[in-house]
């Protein structure tokens, strides 16, 4: 890893650095493997918590991304939690504006890939009093130096449209970490920029362990289970964005779809090949065409050959319609139903809370915390 400059105390202007993982990539990406081979063998050992802050429509790049991989180990049998992180939103953003719709749209996309509420829990953080209950000793487990040199919230700040940065802004990997140990969930999906809040959460629970240890630990150590992120690109060329309105949300139409792609940043060269280093735009619509028809980049691009831009967009449109189809009409007929999304949300809130309610006691138990 690069190490970059240790700061002592909280500053507004820490050092923006890359995110870099606290553990080297190839060693996630090693234990990655191994993890997949005891999933497959044993499911049943593995409780999993992840989740998405609410600000927007989920689009291509987090279905491919993360979504699948989530549903694929509900699938295997694996518990899963799914949390919507409603108070990490307003971490970078004066106003959380329009939060009641974002969290339901998130809930949408959610059904409509195939998280199941019957077998996944989905939850909102901010409806689970015990959960944010253990953000207070948690905080104690982590020294401030600590919480400025995290890579993930540096980037977060230097990127930050606000011109002061606030607490929860180097406090919410350790809120996180209430996310996922509240319910002891030992294995946690998600893309490389969070892995320096995992190393926080495997921290929290080591440090927790040893200072009020009994003979079992009360926390596990989380493991992060890496998802082999595909590299599409926003149609403009520029990282696929919820906010920068260049990638195909699950929700838009097809004609949406359709008119989105034929804006898509492509390039001169007629011959439709698939280089993504020479070529990234084009590569990234071929590989998005390939990932949706679950076929091989190069056989789609040699497909399309001579074809140009036009053929290639035409293509990528019509898979990426067939391929959302069925998501999208699964999430037309949820959203139909508000009743039953409020039930569906109001479930998931009170297993949460229950699972939560039970760690904090052990939690109050261990640190001599129960008087009466
Ligand atoms: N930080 C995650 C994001 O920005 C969302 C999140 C909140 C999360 N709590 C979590 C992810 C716990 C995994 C586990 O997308």
């Amino acid at each position: 890893m690069t190490t970059t400059t240790v700061t002592t105390t909280v500053t507004a202007t820490a050092p923006a650095g890359p995110v870099a993982p606290a553990v080297p990539l190839a060693a996630e990406q090693q234990r990655t493997a191994e993890l997949e081979e005891l999933i497959r063998r044993q499911p049943g050992r593995f409780r999993v918590l992840t989740g998405d802050r609410p600000t927007g429509r989920l689009h291509l790049g987090h279905y491919f991304g993360t979504l699948l991989n989530r549903v694929r180990l509900q699938e295997l049998g694996v518990e899963t939690f799914v949390v919507i992180a409603d108070y990490q939103v307003i971490t970078d953003r004066d106003v959380a504006d329009r939060l009641g719709e974002h969290v339901e749209n998130l809930l949408l996309d959610y059904l409509a890939v195939g998280i199941d509420p019957a077998r996944s829990t989905v939850f909102t953080h901010s409806a689970i009093p015990a959960l944010n209950q253990l953000l207070l000793p948690f905080l104690s487990l982590v020294s401030v130096a600590e919480l400025g040199r995290n890579p993930t919230v540096k980037d977060e700040i230097a990127h930050s449209r606000q011109s002061s940065v606030s607490g929860l802004m180097y406090t919410y990997p350790v809120h996180q970490a209430a996310d996922i140990l509240f319910c002891k969930a030992n294995l946690v999906p998600v893309g490389q920029d969070q892995l320096p809040h995992v190393e926080v959460t495997r921290t929290i629970a080591r440090r927790f362990n040893d200072r009020y240890g009994t003979t079992t630990p009360v926390f596990p150590e989380p493991d992060a289970l890496l998802s082999a992120a595909p590299s599409l690109l926003g149609t403009d060329g520029g990282k696929m964005s919820k906010s920068r309105a260049n990638s195909v949300a699950l929700s838009a139409t097809a004609d949406e779809t359709a008119r989105l792609i034929r804006g898509a940043r492509t390039d001169v060269e007629r011959h439709i090949t698939y280089d993504p280093v020479g070529r990234p735009e084009v590569a990234s619509l071929v590989l998005l065409a390939a990932l949706c028809r679950e076929a091989d980049p190069h056989a789609i691009a040699a497909e399309i050959g001579d074809g140009g831009a036009a053929a290639l967009k035409r293509v990528v449109t019509e898979a990426v319609n067939e391929r959302l189809a069925p998501v999208r009409a699964r999430r037309a007929a949820f959203a139909q139903d508000k009743g039953e999304l409020r039930r569906i949300l109001r479930e998931g809130n009170e297993r949460a809370g229950a699972v939560a309610e039970v760690t904090l006691q052990e939690v109050r138990a261990v640190m001599g915390a129960v008087y009466v």
